[in-house]
């Protein structure tokens, strides 16, 4: 079980819902202690009471009744992935990419690079069980000749494959199968390219976003410049990349997958609710 998978539903905010939601007691008179009196405010307590129980019941009713249509993220926080089990954070320092901090990626177009970047990804096919499958948000297909396997890919890995493809593209005299037209220069036979590198970016920009970092870049203070510089070698908390390879590469589909069999199934995926969009 991983950390992500060991939230719990906040019931203590529908409590406190609940609290905010009820009227405040009315004050109890200070003057008059006559029993009569007394009787009264315990019963507008009471009846204050009651209420409010009725609130926090309507409440906690309604919350089920939302899970059973759909599955409310907030209780969740996160989708079910069959690799959550494989997540595990460390804290890592990002390569600054400028001369005197490159990162191994940082190499002319080669031979070399390509390998280092087809190893990022060229695992990302897997093969899951029909259990997990069936607890995907989102249907997959059965393998072809695999019975009980359904067919999967993390989207980190298609992230790396874009981004790759973005590389490409921007070394169009190294791969030329991937030079892209520009707003001035629209190409035929580049419309592939263009297209796909136009998806690329656009995947990268939504997934960058979806994950929205938050660790925090920093400026210090620099006594030889006389000025408080940007830092951007700074500690990131990191989903351990080498833990979700190790995952994808026991579960790699090695055969290959013929798309054009269709194979029926009982899995019925379940209808999201609003509240994660
Ligand atoms: C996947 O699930 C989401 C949320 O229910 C839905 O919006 C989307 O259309 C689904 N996509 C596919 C391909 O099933
Ligand atoms: C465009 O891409 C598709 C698949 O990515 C490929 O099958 C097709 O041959 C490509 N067309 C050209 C003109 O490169
Ligand atoms: C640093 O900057 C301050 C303010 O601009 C200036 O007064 C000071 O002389 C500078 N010191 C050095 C060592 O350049």
């Amino acid at each position: 079980m991983s950390k992500d998978q060991e939230y719990q539903p906040l019931i203590s905010d529908t409590l406190e819902e609940a609290d905010v939601d009820s009227p405040s007691p009315q004050s109890t008179p200070i003057c008059k202690f006559s029993t009569w009196i007394m009787h009264s405010a315990l019963a507008v307590l009471v009846a204050i009471e009651t209420m409010a129980l009725v609130v926090l019941i309507a409440i906690l009713l309604r919350r089920p009744s939302q899970a059973a249509c759909g599955m409310p993220l907030g209780s969740q926080k996160v989708l079910y992935s069959p690799a959550l089990s494989a997540v595990e954070h460390e804290v890592q320092v990002y390569h600054l990419g400028f001369p005197g901090d490159l990162s191994p990626f940082q190499i002319h177009s080669s031979p070399e690079l390509d390998q280092m970047w087809s190893d990022l990804y060229n695992y990302g096919v897997s093969r899951i069980t029909k259990e997990e499958a069936a607890h995907l948000p989102n249907k997959t297909h059965a393998i072809p000749g695999d019975p009980g396997h359904y067919i999967a890919e993390l989207d980190v890995f298609h992230n790396l494959h874009c981004l790759n493809k973005v590389r490409m593209a921007l070394d169009p005299d190294y791969y030329p199968d991937w030079r892209i037209s520009t707003s001035n220069n629209h190409i035929p036979t580049q419309k592939n390219a263009t297209e796909h590198v136009a998806h690329c970016i656009d995947w990268l920009r939504q997934s960058i976003m979806c994950h929205a970092d938050t660790s925090v870049i920093v400026w210090q203070w620099d006594p030889r410049a006389n000025e408080s510089l940007v830092k951007g070698n700074v500690a990131h908390t990191c989903r351990k990349f080498d833990k979700i390879t190790e995952w994808a590469k026991q579960r790699v589909l090695v055969n290959a997958y013929d798309p054009t069999v269709h194979i029926e199934d009982d899995i019925v995926v379940p209808i999201l609710h609003q509240e994660m969009s």
